[in-house]
């Protein structure tokens, strides 16, 4: 059992940083990229980016400092190779919407997870605009092959609200002949909308509804990327739940399409302060201090599940240490990440000795009573793994994660920064 104290810093939001390497890309003029997060998802973006021409230099002394010499929306050029994208869901699908507005063919891929998770979310629309994209083995999954064709605007409800799904539409979008509009049934993280607004691009966002006009030539901007907090969630819950403990984590992304673990701390009893709100590059940031806490269950559904789906994982572990029952709901979406994460959850939790029961899209947890360590399974899962190294603090001896080295996906030093408030 440790008590956890001090301050704490966390890496660079991820989903901002793939589209600040992805828009510096198109944008004429030079990106500088500041707090970048130099996770394995986000180099993928790097390497991906390079193959289609683009001139990018990560600084010697700072691995979170990133150039980008762009040459404007169309500057691209063909790749001599497949287009690598790891592990990383939002590098296939948002690279895949702007390759399918390309004058040239080109082939996307990723590592085993990738070839099994659903890419009919893009092909769908993407086709709908004319785009020439199919699955290599017919399954709906990577390999995509993208061939050229002319892109027209469309109007498209999205069945799914997915940032994803609207990131890949907008960046053809870009290409289109006519205006598109895309609606989601709840608005999810609006990153893309808001860096394309300020590198000159027509888009408009109108609750959940974004409408992008074609025609603009992008212009560079240095950006600073706020604290990512899919990462600050784990120190968050860590703190609550682990005794005796004070953690202040600085500089943190609460952009309200992705704050809703601030909701549920709150929902849940936490003692939290949100301290120091600005904007950094057009993102609301704040310092967030968390004092250990006496935790209660809650229910956890419908519009806010998109504002923290990444969240889940570590929520799940700060509902085992709660006082009763929490119920999470229309989260389906957590059965197509990284991994089947309400099987990640579930089993790992039950392995603990919590008692939960898996729901179609979601799962009841009855939490507050004795924990014990376990072997977990990660599935080669980052946040499973992160999350369940939280889930040990509280308890005398640590879990064995199989796999260790997956947080690397997102959190390069994770572990180093947690034994660091010991
Ligand atoms: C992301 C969007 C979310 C999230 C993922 C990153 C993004 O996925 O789970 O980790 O950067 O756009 P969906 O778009 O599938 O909801």
């Amino acid at each position: 059992m440790h008590s956890l104290n001090g301050e704490i810093k966390v890496p660079g939001d991820k989903s901002i940083s793939h589209r600040a390497v992805m828009i510096g890309s198109l944008a004429k003029g030079t990106t500088t990229i500041k707090g970048f997060l130099n996770g394995a998802d986000c180099l993928s973006t790097i390497d991906c980016m390079r193959k289609l021409g683009v001139s990018i230099a990560c600084s010697k002394d700072d691995p979170h400092t990133v150039s980008i010499k762009g040459n404007g929306l169309f500057s691209l050029k063909a790749p001599t190779e497949t287009l690598y994208t790891g592990n990383s869901g939002t590098t296939t699908r948002i690279i895949s919407g702007l390759l399918s507005a390309q004058p040239f063919g080109s082939t996307v891929d990723g590592d085993s997870s990738i070839r099994k998770r659903p890419m009919k979310r893009i092909i769908e629309p993407l086709s709908l605009m004319g785009a020439n994209i199919m699955s290599l083995f017919d399954n709906g999954c990577a390999p995509l092959v993208i061939s050229p064709s002319h892109l027209q605007g469309i109007s498209y409800s999205s069945p799914v609200s997915s940032a994803q799904v609207k990131s890949s539409i907008i960046m053809a979008s870009l290409y289109a002949k006519g205006k598109t509009v895309i609606t989601e049934p709840v608005k999810s993280r609006d990153h893309t909308e808001l860096m394309l607004l300020a590198f000159g691009a027509d888009i408009v966002s109108d609750k959940n509804t974004v409408t992008v006009t074609p025609g603009k030539e992008l212009y560079a901007k240095d950006i600073e990327v706020p604290g990512d907090i899919s990462s600050a969630a784990f120190f968050l819950v860590a703190g609550a739940i682990t005794k005796n403990s004070e953690i202040l984590i600085k500089n943190v992304n609460i952009n309200p399409t992705r704050a809703g673990i601030l909701t549920v701390l709150s929902d849940m009893g936490a003692s939290l302060s949100i301290e120091n709100e600005r904007l950094l590059s057009g993102e609301k940031t704040a310092d967030l201090l968390i004092k250990s806490s006496s935790l209660h269950g809650t229910t956890i559904s419908g519009d806010i599940i998109p504002t923290l789906i990444d969240e889940l994982p570590v929520i799940a572990v700060m509902a085992s240490y709660a006082k009763g029952q929490t119920v999470i709901k229309d989260a389906a979406e957590l059965r197509v990440k990284e991994s089947d994460r309400i099987v990640s959850i579930s089993e790992n939790l039950r392995a603990m000795g919590c008692d939960v029961i898996e729901t179609s899209d979601g799962m009841v947890i009855n939490g507050g009573t004795p924990l014990h360590s376990a072997r977990i399974s990660t599935k080669k899962d980052h946040r499973i793994a992160m999350a369940f190294h939280i889930a040990t603090l509280p308890l005398d001896e640590m879990n064995i994660l199989d796999d260790r080295d997956c947080v690397n996906i997102s959190y390069p030093g994770f572990f180093d920064d947690i034994s660091s408030l010991y």
